[in-house]
């Protein structure tokens, strides 16, 4: 995985896949620690715990049409490269929380990528899914939640394209302000 996005994308196709509801991504960065952090918490239906132990292990899948299933092996090798790790726990009531957490200034350490656009691709390709997205960096936080979106935008459905295209250039702007090393 080339950016620490397209594993975003990644895990919350997972979520997706388990029928959530609603998936909370958080990224938060201290920069006093030298830590960058994404917590993807989801309400599906959670995950079995013998493939909770199992999932980890980059031999593994619960696929048997593809030898290996990548998405959070490759997020844990991603986040240990750089001297960081990955949790992977059920929810409290239910559902599945992935957390990683990526020692910044590490030389193995992938850029962000386009997160605005993987936010944009989630929402647009899964209507019926919402979405809180937050974004800490010390003490600033920005944070976008589709559901209030939809009760601004009343009955006009949330994939209109004028609708997509100003939450791309909201995320774009306000994430920018917050931190201007974010493309
Ligand atoms: N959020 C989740 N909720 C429920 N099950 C999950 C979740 N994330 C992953 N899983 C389970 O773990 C398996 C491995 O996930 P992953 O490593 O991303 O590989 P893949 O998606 O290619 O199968 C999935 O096939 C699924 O059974
Ligand atoms: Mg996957």
């Amino acid at each position: 995985m080339e950016d620490i996005s397209l594993h975003i994308l990644d895990v919350a196709e997972n979520s997706i896949g388990a029928g959530a509801s609603l998936i909370r991504i958080t990224l938060s960065e201290i920069t006093a620690e030298d830590l960058f952090s994404l917590e993807i918490e989801d309400n599906g239906r959670g995950m079995p715990e013998d493939i909770m132990t199992k999932v980890l292990d980059p031999f593994y899948t619960t696929r048997t049409t593809r030898k290996v299933g990548l998405g959070l092996p490759l997020l844990a090798q991603s986040a240990r490269e750089t001297g960081g790790d990955i949790s992977v726990r059920a929810g409290d009531r239910c559902g599945t929380i992935v957390t990683a957490c990526f020692k910044k200034s590490h030389i193995d350490m992938k850029p962000l990528g386009d997160i605005t656009e993987t936010l944009v691709v989630l929402i647009a390709g899964n209507p019926q899914v919402d979405f809180l997205f937050t974004y800490r960096i010390n003490s600033n936080e920005f944070s976008l939640d589709t559901r209030e979106v939809r009760k601004e935008l009343g009955s006009v459905p949330i994939t209109t394209p004028d609708v997509l295209s100003f939450l791309r250039d909201y995320l774009r702007t306000s994430l920018r302000d917050i931190n201007s090393d974010i493309v």
